[in-house]
């Protein structure tokens, strides 16, 4: 079974073949635009862009016509094809509007149509993300949000303004939110009705941190990229997620909720509050099995002479163990030999429905890598070994075993 628009290529490419519509207005953020109509053409998605006239003083329309190579609409009174915004609006699955400006979120409001933007978005049924660009003071004004509170009981879905420093060299919240966090909001709206909707997905991600002293750690090479793919890909068929993780260098996909732990003792204790209500429970952290016994208060030093240095450890709980509930559970083996025989006793003893290995020695593998092959072994005894793909791929073939066991 596979969710609603679920194709293959949609689980490499997550907004393969879908048709997104992207309105320009005239901002300096304008150039971020750019950028996104190109990341949004690579991941798939098929890309038409309406620009006011503003916006085609700050980039071209030619730069956005060679990034999406698709026609660009930026003249009202073009004699060619005066009801192309029309056809752009019918098509859509979904308008963006980046960077929206002041006015345009007035326009918006009001239902008026200056410009091809604001008649494209009067002319589209599709559900409209805003992605909004001005000056702190402008953004906070009451008629600004007075504007917003409208839209939003509209339907419209807004993704920033973002906190930082502004054109004007002044800081404020009026920049627009970076790409990837457009993007993860477009991809949570299209995914909204998904076969996750309704359900909440707790994830486990990345290493823990036992302290040794106060600057020192045992840790472990969990990058958390695998528990951050299962996250993005249940955001992307409409969970509502809960990332609970270690320290990793990786940004939260937008529209999840995140709870930074550093150690096995605190993994657990935010687990046990985030499944309270969870419809399912991956578990793709890497927890430490043992820590270090009493770390020290202060940093230890060494002394003339020393040529060891003796730590004792002790167990830490496992957690998946000691969790009651979660829902469907999902375990994960990291093995380097014997992986059946292994991955079979922990599905058993930590009350899994399914366990995903994979061997952390074979080559596109385990850490840090963009890929994974896994075999799946299941409380039933079924073994599905599956091909090497994606670690987003291999998240969506996770959260399809999910479904089937959750009946
Ligand atoms: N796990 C856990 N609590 C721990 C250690 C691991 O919940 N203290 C979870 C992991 O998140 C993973 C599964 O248990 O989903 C298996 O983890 P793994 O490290 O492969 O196995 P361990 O049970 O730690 O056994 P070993 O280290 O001996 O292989």
């Amino acid at each position: 079974m596979t969710g609603p628009g679920y194709t293959s290529s949609r689980r490499t490419l997550p907004l393969e073949g879908r048709r997104v519509a992207l309105g320009v207005t005239g901002s300096i953020a304008a150039y971020k635009a750019a950028d996104l109509a190109s990341k949004l053409t690579q991941a798939g998605a098929m890309v038409e862009v309406v620009m006011t006239a503003a916006a085609a003083r700050f980039v071209t329309p030619l730069t956005f016509q060679s990034l999406t190579r698709a026609a660009v609409i930026d003249d009202m009174f073009a004699a060619s094809e005066p009801e192309a915004h029309v056809e752009v609006a019918r098509r859509a699955e979904a308008f963006v509007i980046a960077p929206a400006t002041a006015d345009c979120l007035a326009n918006l409001a009001q239902g008026m149509t200056p410009d091809m933007v604001t008649l494209t978005a009067l002319a589209t049924t599709a559900p409209v993300l805003v992605a909004p660009a001005m000056d702190g003071q402008m953004w906070e004004h009451p008629a600004t949000q007075a504007n917003v509170a409208t839209l939003r009981a509209r339907g419209v879905c807004f993704v920033g303004p973002m906190p930082g420093r502004l054109a004007s060299g002044r800081m404020g919240a009026g920049r627009m939110a970076e790409v990837p966090q457009v993007t993860g909001a477009l991809r949570q709206l299209l995914g909204r009705d998904g076969d996750f909707a309704g359900r909440h997905v707790v994830v486990s991600a990345g290493g823990t941190q036992e302290p040794i002293d106060p600057v020192r750690f045992v840790g472990n090479r969990s990058t958390g990229k695998m528990g951050f793919a299962v996250a993005e890909a249940a955001r992307d068929r409409g969970a509502r997620v809960t990332i609970v993780t270690g320290p990793v260098a990786l940004e939260t996909p937008f529209g999840c909720e995140r709870v930074n732990v550093g150690t096995v003792a605190e993994m657990l204790a935010a687990l046990e509050a985030a499944t309270s209500d969870a419809d399912a429970l991956v578990m793709a952290a890497a927890p430490a099995d043992f820590r270090p016994a009493s770390p020290a208060g202060q940093k230890i030093k060494k002394t003339p002479g020393q040529e060891t240095l003796d730590l004792s450890l002790a167990k830490t709980p496992d957690i998946l163990a000691t969790l009651p509930g979660g829902g469907v559970r999902v375990g994960f083996a990291a093995e380097t030999h014997d992986l059946a025989g292994h991955a079979v006793e922990k599905l058993r003893a930590k009350r899994l429905d399914f366990i995903v290995a994979n061997d952390v020695t074979a080559a596109g593998s385990g850490f840090g890598t963009e890929t994974n092959q896994v075999t799946v072994f299941h409380r039933d005894g079924r073994v599905e070994e599956l091909p090497l793909m994606s670690k987003y791929a291999v998240a969506h073939a996770i959260l399809d075993r999910v479904l089937r066991s959750a009946g």
